[in-house]
């Protein structure tokens, strides 16, 4: 098999590189791309490494994943796309911006955050790993799957996410060992010089609201939306508000 990511490619118009949250593949961007192709855009949406279809059993780090995204914008010919990475997308999303600023229109980042793990959450990635080795992917997803979403969550967005979350495991593992080891970011925030929406579910206990907008304070051409009654992942609690917010972004500051 080749080593180059799986993805979709839908629409005509202006790029919208889509990058997804852990553990999932580009199904994760199922209910909202239709959203994004009628408002006119091009969306490609890629299986990051080890995830999905495409390849990438590990090591990688997020600067492998950046790398290879910013591959699989040359490979198609487009020379900027506007960037959308939601969690682990976002992570991505913030090496690519980095080390390929010329391959970035604009940003969005979603449910994300530009720190290193903490203390507490290197603790969870531990367990995590012991988890996923010991017993497998779905049992880590059976644990994980509530902390993702919005207590309000709906038995059918419960029942999807939990049903995205079966990813093979050499690429949950690599995933885990990647997010543990993701440096800090924070002090890049002031060089990014595109305009930049951050947008987090208002009970997101994985990337607050209250550290996106500190996140959307340091960018120099930031701007933050809060969406209501949303969790960790925005785009499959409130699709029709998290596209909203996004076309709403590309309207006023970035077409
Ligand atoms: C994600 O949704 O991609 C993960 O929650 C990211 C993380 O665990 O840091």
């Amino acid at each position: 098999m080749s080593d180059a990511l799986r993805f979709d490619d839908e629409g005509q118009g202006e790029p919208l590189l889509l990058l997804h949250a852990f553990p999932f593949d580009r199904t994760f961007w199922s209910g909202v791309t239709p959203l994004f192709v009628k408002a006119g855009l091009r969306v490609i949406a890629p299986d990051l490494m080890g995830f999905g279809q495409s390849p990438g059993k590990g090591p990688w780090s997020i600067v492998d994943q950046a790398e290879a995204v910013s591959g699989l914008l040359q490979s198609l010919g487009i020379r900027k796309a506007t960037v959308l990475g939601l969690s682990m997308g976002g992570y991505i999303a913030l090496a690519l911006i980095n080390r390929h600023p010329e391959q970035v229109k604009a940003l969005v980042l979603a449910d994300t955050k530009a720190t290193a793990d903490s203390a507490q959450a290197l603790q969870g990635r531990a367990n995590a790993i012991k988890t996923v080795q010991e017993q497998g992917v779905g049992a880590f997803a059976d644990g994980m799957v509530e902390k993702l979403l919005a207590p309000t969550a709906s038995a059918s967005v419960r029942a999807l996410t939990r049903s995205l979350m079966n990813q093979p495991q050499p690429g949950v593992l690599a995933a885990l060992a990647a997010l543990r080891d993701r440096p800090d970011r924070s002090q890049e925030l002031a060089n990014i010089r595109v305009s930049t929406l951050v947008v987090v579910g208002e009970h997101d206990l994985i990337a607050t609201p209250a550290e996106g907008q500190q996140m959307a304070a340091a960018l120099p051409y930031g701007s933050f939306t809060k969406i209501a009654g949303a969790g960790h992942l925005t785009n499959l609690e409130a699709p029709d508000k998290f596209v909203s917010a996004v076309l709403d972004f590309l309207e006023t500051s970035a077409r």
